[in-house]
């Protein structure tokens, strides 16, 4: 694993240089595998950045987007991470269709949805149910409590390395979520986290002795690139 830290000024700098090094991934994946897939994170903080690759002009017909983790909502739920992203980025470029493979939440029982996405993903990726594919980039938050995708502290989700997609829990709310073992095995992680409400948090991910199921972004340790990309209200105090 080839692990980076940068601290960037302020969240528009954070923007900035989070849109570049995803662009750098985007011609080198497509020349070498014909397309280039991303998993998006949701939350707020990715917004700003995905209005600015809406803003980009890229080979888009090449481009497949997944989400590294959704609520249990309608896609026009005001909390659907789905809705976020065609709003600030997808319905805005001429993405095909095809190449937009959302998570399903319509079915009454999560752990439908979740084999649903699993097996869109295996017959994407022709993937055998033995191995873990490699997107290019799977992007990243992180909550306050450490949690990252909807693999939040304490939960069953964290204890699940032989599927792809696992059904996740937030204060009883259902979330529909890639595995920690899943998200490891992209060619590059990318965390985006700004805030200083995330200081606590980053401190205990950084600590070089803290609990992974109290503190479960410590679980992402891929066999690619990570990055940890930060604003300085979140992470000027972090050891060099
Ligand atoms: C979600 C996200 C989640 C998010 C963190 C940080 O569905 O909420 O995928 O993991 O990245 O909670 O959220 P903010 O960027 O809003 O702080």
């Amino acid at each position: 694993m080839k692990k980076t830290v940068e601290v960037l000024p302020d969240l528009s700098a954070l923007v900035a240089r989070s849109l570049d090094l995803i662009l750098s991934k985007v011609e080198p994946a497509i020349e070498q595998r014909g397309r280039f897939t991303i998993a998006l994170s949701g939350g707020s903080t990715p917004k700003p950045l995905y209005e600015a690759i809406a803003n980009q002009n890229l080979p888009w017909d090449k481009i497949h987007v997944f989400w590294g983790d959704e609520r249990y909502v309608p896609p026009d739920h005001p909390d659907s991470n789905e809705l976020m992203a065609r709003r600030a980025w997808l319905d805005r470029v001429d993405l095909p269709a095809t190449n937009i493979h959302t998570v399903p939440t319509l079915e009454a029982d999560p752990a439908v949805s979740s084999a649903k996405y699993e097996q869109h993903l295996r017959e994407f990726f022709n993937s055998a149910s033995a191995e873990f594919p490699a997107l290019d980039v799977v992007l990243l938050g992180m909550g306050d409590d450490a949690h990252t995708a909807s693999l939040f502290p304490h939960t069953a989700a964290l204890r699940v390395h032989d599927r792809l997609i696992t059904v996740g829990n937030k204060d009883g709310n259902p979330r529909i979520t890639f595995t920690y073992p899943f998200i490891n095995a992209a060619r590059s992680v990318i965390f985006v986290v700004a805030g200083a409400n995330k200081r606590p948090a980053l401190a205990q991910v950084f600590a070089p002795v803290a609990d992974d199921f109290t503190y479960p972004s410590r679980l992402i340790q891929p066999q690619g690139e990570l990055w940890w990309l930060m604003d300085a209200a979140a992470g000027s105090e972090l050891p060099a």
